[in-house]
């Protein structure tokens, strides 16, 4: 893990084309979700509602149709944050139609490469960790199996890490 912060793909952000992110996890109903609310979130407040358009999905179909597991959404109502999530799997032409996707790990991160047919898709793909200020090993861990200390680590990572991409989007922004 390298300690200097990636820049996400950078182009001008308007209304009328809204830069188009998707947080991207194994089941789309804990990690991902978090980063959809969070980061919708974030661009709300600071009065960017409009100018992102904001999505999650997994790369498995184990959860499709699934609301965010009770456990993220109670740590994110905790927050002030609704999940509004319906978990859908992640689909080839995701990586055309978004100009940031998001993995939540190394193991997501390599099966969207799998799906990517060229370089310009690649570049797009980026661990929402390479914004964390903190990153440690790079990975959000999953906590599907675990208790709850373990869902509020994601929210916690999550929330810098989001906090950190809008502030590197920010600039871009021309209202
Ligand atoms: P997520 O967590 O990838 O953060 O949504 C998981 C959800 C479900 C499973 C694994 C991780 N599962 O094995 O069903």
């Amino acid at each position: 893990m390298s300690s200097r912060m990636k820049l996400p793909p950078l182009r001008p952000i308007t209304e009328d084309n809204p830069y188009k992110l998707v947080f991207v996890c194994l089941g789309n109903i804990c990690r991902s979700p978090t980063g959809e609310g969070v980061f919708q979130h974030i661009v709300n407040e600071a009065g960017f509602g409009n100018y992102f358009e904001v999505d999650s999905a997994g790369t498995s179909a184990f959860h499709v149709g699934q609301p965010a597991n009770s456990k993220s959404s109670d740590v994110a109502d905790a927050h002030g944050v609704q999940l509004k999530s319906r978990a859908r799997q992640f689909d080839k032409e995701d990586l055309d139609y978004y100009d940031l996707i998001i993995p939540m790990d190394n193991e997501n991160r390599d099966n969207i490469y799998a799906m990517a047919d060229s370089e310009e898709q690649k570049e797009k793909v980026q661990l929402l960790r390479e914004y964390d200020p903190n990153p440690e090993d790079g990975q959000v861990p999953d906590p599907y199996y675990g208790g709850l200390e373990g869902f509020e680590n994601v929210y916690q990572i999550v929330e810098r890490s989001c906090k950190n991409l809008l502030e590197q989007l920010k600039p871009q922004v021309s209202p």
